[in-house]
């Protein structure tokens, strides 16, 4: 399982100061599971794992084979939480150059709706004239612009190169069951389509048919994922004390680093591929506790490369800060530093050393620097980056969110702020009724 230690955390604040919180979080815990807090009807997610059966599994699975043999790419269309989900898992466990690779058994899951950038599209656009190509059009509210706006250019080329009805085939829709233009569109076109359910909120929806689809299509194990979530279902229930419960003392920890002037909190890790869970991270944290003039401000480093850049911030600048460490015990490879009789470059000193653990004790020494600092330091271990582990961890951060935001008592499913530029934009775009 998933471990967190605070241990480097709680020596920069008074005694007593995370425990002190444990009433409250085993409480939000409770709320959350018994649907009693604020944003009550949004808690689907909470039993998400659980209630997701092996023969649902198998319809998305189904529905990512007949896309994985129809196409040679899959464009998943979505923004926000129809996005950074499926995008953190999917870059996790794919290789770091799988675009490069010709033997390819899997499709390329390339993704749109995400931006508004004419060139990125148009690229986009470009690169699919030679592609067996097919969408996952994914929004909940089937109404968002950046998501409806590439899905329309990828419909009429998908329509053009393949023909209507094939095209009918290979484009699926997640979205609502019953409102929303995506969801009008599916129906009339007869496209297979998925539902997100009304309760589970779009940055809460990686376990839904929102992230597990592309992932399935991409060649990814689900059911292993939903199996990690599972067990961290269990491990976070509101009725195991506060000091087993580790999404609890996560929330606890932040929370007591917050009140103490601790309003920056960085996600470092060590691994590339986990640059995009951070990107998920920073969204669900900053979109739900982001509110009433509140929250931490979500921030996050790849490390070693930002130590080359943003190190030195961390290490002297204001003491605003906090640092959680996303660990990963195992790395999938095995890589030693091998001798070189010059040493010209004077690195035997390490020859026969594993590249992890040098990157290991790179961790080891920001770890024991960022203390000396004034950084306190929350460490996450992971067993190694699989579906299992992936499953565990965005359970694990969904849960201490949920009671992190009570307990800095915002509704933390809601997302009032993200309507003004909206607002904003149509009316200067001209669209009626704004
Ligand atoms: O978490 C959220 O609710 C948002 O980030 C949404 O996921 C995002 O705005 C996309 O919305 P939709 O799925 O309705 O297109």
């Amino acid at each position: 399982m998933i471990t967190l230690d605070i241990s480097k955390a709680t020596q920069f604040l008074p005694r007593g100061a995370v425990e002190k919180y444990a009433d409250k979080a085993l409480k939000a815990a409770k709320a959350l599971e018994e649907a009693t807090c604020a944003g009550n009807d949004f808690l689907g997610w909470v039993t998400l794992p659980t209630d997701t059966t092996d023969e649902f599994i198998s319809q998305v699975n189904d529905c990512a084979k007949t896309l994985r043999q129809l196409c040679d790419t899959i464009v998943v269309a979505g923004i926000g939480g129809s996005y950074l989900g499926a995008k953190a898992v999917i870059e996790a466990l794919s290789n770091s150059f799988q675009w490069l690779k010709t033997d390819n058994s899997n499709p390329n899951i390339l993704f749109a709706g995400n931006n508004i950038g004419e060139d990125y599209l148009s690229e986009l656009c470009e690169l699919l004239k030679t592609r067996r190509f097919g969408v996952i059009n994914i929004s909940k509210s089937g109404t968002t612009t950046e998501t409806a706006l590439a899905f329309r250019l990828l419909k009429k080329q998908c329509e053009e190169q393949r023909g209507k009805d094939e095209a009918r085939r290979v484009i699926i829709a997640v979205t609502d069951a019953r409102r929303g233009a995506a969801r009008t569109t599916a129906d009339k076109e007869g496209y297979t389509s998925f539902v997100i359910p009304d309760n589970v909120g779009g940055r809460f929806s990686v376990l839904t048919p929102v992230g597990l689809l592309p992932i399935a299509c991409a060649g990814f194990d689900i059911a292993a994922l939903v199996n990690g979530a599972r067990d961290m279902q269990k491990a976070t229930a509101s009725d195991l004390p506060f000091d087993k419960n580790i999404s609890a003392i996560y929330a606890a920890t932040r929370n007591a680093l917050y009140q103490s002037g601790k309003k920056i909190e960085i996600l470092a890790n060590y691994q590339p591929k986990l640059h995009y869970v951070s990107e998920w991270w920073k969204q669900l944290y900053g979109e739900s506790e982001g509110k009433d003039g509140k929250g931490i401000f979500p921030a996050s480093v790849d490390l070693t490369t930002d130590l080359h850049s943003m190190g030195q911030w961390i290490q002297d600048g204001e003491r605003t800060i906090f640092e959680t460490v996303l660990s990963v015990k195992q790395s999938e490879h095995t890589l030693t530093v091998p001798t070189d009789e010059e040493n010209l470059d004077g690195l035997n000193y390490l020859a026969g050393k594993r590249i992890d653990e040098v990157n290991k004790m790179a961790e080891l020494g920001t770890q024991m620097a960022h203390i000396d600092g004034g950084v306190p330091n929350l460490r996450l271990v992971i067993e190694r980056v699989d579906e299992y582990n992936l499953g565990q961890l965005i359970y694990f951060f969904e849960k201490g969110c949920g009671i992190s935001g009570l307990l800095l008592e915002v509704n933390p499913f809601d997302q009032p702020g993200v309507e003004a530029y909206k607002r904003n934009m149509f009316k200067l775009l001209g669209k009626p009724g704004y």
